[in-house]
């Protein structure tokens, strides 16, 4: 097997499949992405208005071979060049998380090779040192091991809206995360009670361009909290509740399930005005309360275009990295370059490991 600690760059293969994207990707110890094949499962989901377990891991386990021969083809690297595996091994749905970790499992068997468990979380966290020539905190990636200081790592998708502190390489500290519905999660909701199609945050983001944000008025969540217990908490689920009110009453006033689209457009940049506010607030607090001054703005809701402005603008003086799209939803090099980073601190690795649906990020590394 192969055991390599050099500080030469090497490569690893990285699986992920922990919800409803199936993705392998060829990643370089520098942080540097030869490769990033991505199957979503978004049309197949579409019509129950959210991911459904039994028909995505039946996905993943169509998607898993091509997807991996596509990975090294576009890499344009063998397997022999691969030093390690990394694979997603929690958290996420469990029936979903079986089939990468255990195809990457067999991969890492034929070929001889260390196979790698990831926490997908911190894969998110991450995120900002992949990049092609240089990775989201400016640093080009000709250095074997890229430079590293701390941050906070604000990771918001469908799954989790959480603040995380990133102390050293994979020495993660939970400073706040929500205490109900993730900001991801409640886009796709409210985009569901609009008879809006899934997933709503892309499509709600591109209408809430369009409207007025002050014309509905939502209250800013948890926004009194002073007291260091709900300083970096989030709740998302109440200003759910109160667009679902402004819905509900339209529709009874005009008698149309339909909504008008200046309705819809009004309702949706009033929400993201709110949601995003609520981010920059409680990450304000957790950035005062570590004194770091480096952000990291991960996950899907990372492609926001608010989150993006308003972000840069409520956080002067703080050097904020936002990945490319392509690595803030769900993908493999992530895993991959997290992978590179346990790899060289020989973090747990092995082939008698199974998948953890619950697993908190401040167990991994
Ligand atoms: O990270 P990701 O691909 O998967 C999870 O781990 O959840 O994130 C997907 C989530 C979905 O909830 C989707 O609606 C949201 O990210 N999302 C957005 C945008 N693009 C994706 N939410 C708001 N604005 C966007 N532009
Ligand atoms: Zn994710």
């Amino acid at each position: 097997m192969t055991t390599s600690t050099t500080n030469q760059p090497f490569l690893i293969l990285g699986v992920e499949s922990s919800c409803d994207e199936t993705a392998f990707a060829v990643v370089e110890s520098t942080g540097r992405v030869l490769s990033n094949t991505i199957a979503s499962q978004v049309e197949l989901h579409a019509r129950y208005g959210g991911v459904v377990p039994e028909i995505a891991s039946r996905a993943h386990l169509e998607a898993c071979v091509p997807l991996y021969q596509k990975a090294l083809a576009e890499a344009y690297v063998h397997m022999e060049q691969i030093t390690a595996i990394a694979a997603t091994q929690g958290p996420g749905l469990s029936g979903c998380l079986l089939v990468g970790f255990e195809f990457a499992k067999g991969l890492a068997l034929r070929h001889n090779k260390p196979l790698v468990p990831v926490h997908h979380i911190a894969g998110h966290a991450d995120s900002v040192y992949l990049g092609k020539t240089e990775n989201a905190w400016g640093h080009s990636l000709t250095q074997a091991q890229p430079p590293f200081q701390p941050y906070v790592a604000l990771v918001i998708s469908g799954g989790h809206s959480s603040l995380i502190a990133v102390h050293a390489p994979l020495k993660y500290e939970i400073l706040g995360q929500t205490m109900d519905d993730a900001v991801g999660e409640a886009y796709d909701k409210i985009a569901k009670l609009m008879g809006l199609p899934y997933p709503g945050g892309p499509l709600l983001d591109r209408l809430a361009q369009l409207g007025d944000p002050n014309a509905f008025k939502l209250t800013l969540p948890l926004s009194r909290a002073s007291d260091d217990r709900e300083a970096c908490m989030f709740s998302f689920s109440g200003l759910k509740t109160a667009v679902a009110r402004y819905v509900e009453a339209e529709r009874k006033t005009t008698g149309e399930e339909v909504l008008d689209a200046n309705f819809i457009n009004n309702l949706a940049a009033a929400f993201q005005q709110t949601a995003v506010e609520s981010l920059a607030q409680k990450t304000k607090n957790a950035l005062k309360k570590t004194g770091y001054k480096r952000l990291a703005i991960t996950g899907g809701v990372a492609c926001n275009s608010h989150v993006r402005t308003r972000m840069k603008q409520a956080l002067r003086g703080i050097k904020i990295a936002i990945p490319a799209p392509e690595y803030c939803t769900d993908n493999a090099a992530m895993i991959a370059g997290l992978g590179a980073r346990c790899y060289q601190q020989q973090a747990n690795q092995g082939l008698g490991l199974n998948v953890k649906a619950s697993w908190s990020i401040e167990e991994f590394g």
